[in-house]
């Protein structure tokens, strides 16, 4: 179905997005080009100690471009962790960030460049377009499929005095370079794999639904979710399976155009609570909301969620508007029962005492303002009950 907002569309993607097996290594000619002299390496702990960064210096140094490593980014970010990286960034004397690994290490150099080209706390730059100057040069380097963070405009960090996920949207934060490398995906943990996996169908999906959706984005929503459909399951099982690897590659990079372009809705504001009060991964939030949230979007758009389920591969031929959409979510949940996605919030130790300030501020999230219906806050609450 044609759904084309009555509004002007603004289309935000990287300049230059490098994708496929081998991709990484173009980044010292790439990174020499823009005329980088000392990069901030971003990213985590783990990525260091496997030594995956020294293997990103060298690349970069071959190319005559110096850096330095901060890998003290967290699985949800928090603001700590951007102003630790900027003090390096300033004691080091950096031009440029090279963030490498998931949406962790992404959100986390996007925050960092914020604070070096316009000063002030991240804090500051919670919503729409706070920044006013633009960033350093940023190469995102992903690792994961994925958040897509490494081509969008949104910058999730955790404000550690209120325990909310901060949404920061701000075009100035899309990497100048993205770089997907299904060779960099292959030893992603099978845990891993699913949860990001249905991040990035959550993404297409939320998208497909969004009340700014456009042909543009609809036709990447939909060639995602199918490539989602016909390689998750495939990519969990084994994740040496390098077709399976490669389409999920493209999958999240699709995802990523059509939510970094038609926003999200109250999965994503919802999730980012559940990330915030209980340091939750994303991905596993995503997955157990999904189907309750489309659920409650059923009557605002149903043939959508019939879309959803042709392109999951199900047949809907002859089925009434309203049949087809019970079989998109039922796709939905049981793609996430065969990946081993908990099937409650429960198992997380979410508590119900935590919905009502949860929802009032999932209502704020700005994700949550492209979802197809407006709720209240106690149908929020519901959903959350729902998916306990
Ligand atoms: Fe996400």
């Amino acid at each position: 179905m044609t759904n084309i907002a009555d509004q002007v569309f603004e289309y935000f993607m990287p300049v230059t997005n490098l994708m496929g097996a081998g991709a990484v290594k173009q980044i010292g000619p790439k990174a020499a080009g823009l005329g980088l002299k000392k990069a901030l390496i971003v990213s985590d702990k783990g990525m260091h100690e496997r030594g995956a960064l020294d293997d990103i210096q060298k690349i970069l140094k071959d190319s005559g471009v110096e850096s330095v490593i901060f890998a003290g980014s967290q699985p949800n970010p928090t603001d700590e962790n951007v102003h630790d990286g900027f003090k390096v960034y300033q004691d080091e004397k950096c031009d440029s960030i090279v963030s490498v690994g998931g949406g962790s290490s992404h959100d986390c150099g996007k925050g960092i460049g914020l604070v070096a080209g316009n000063g002030g706390h991240i804090r500051d730059f919670e919503g729409v377009n706070k920044s006013t100057k633009p960033m350093p040069p940023m190469i995102a380097i992903n690792t994961t499929a994925g958040t897509a963070s490494e081509i969008t405009r949104f910058c999730i960090i955790t404000n550690t005095e209120t325990s909310v996920k901060m949404a920061i949207v701000d075009w100035r934060v899309t990497p100048t370079i993205s770089v997907n490398d299904p060779v960099m995906m292959m030893t992603m943990p099978k845990g891993l794999t699913a949860a990001t996996g249905m991040d990035a169908l959550t993404h297409s999906v939320e998208a497909y639904m969004s009340t700014i959706a456009t042909p543009v984005t609809d036709s990447a929503a939909l060639m995602s979710i199918k490539l989602i459909g016909e390689n998750l399951r495939q990519a969990v099982a084994n994740g040496e399976n390098f077709e399976a690897r490669k389409n999920m590659a493209y999958a999240q990079l699709l995802g990523g155009m059509a939510f970094n372009n038609a926003s999200l809705g109250y999965v994503h504001g919802m999730a980012h609570q559940l990330g915030g009060f209980y340091d939750l991964p994303h991905g596993v939030c995503n997955a157990i909301l999904l189907p309750h949230v489309q659920r409650y979007n059923l009557n605002a758009n149903p043939e959508r969620l019939g879309d959803i389920a042709q392109a999951l591969g199900e047949n809907i031929e002859g089925l009434s508007v309203r049949d087809a959409a019970d079989v998109g979510i039922e796709a939905i949940e049981k793609l996430s029962k065969d990946i081993g996605i908990p099937s409650g919030l429960s198992e997380l130790g979410v508590k119900e005492k935590d919905f009502e300030v949860m929802a009032k501020n999932a209502m704020k999230d700005a994700c949550s303002a492209t979802n197809p219906c407006t709720a209240k806050l106690e149908d929020v609450i519901q959903i959350f009950k729902n998916a306990m």
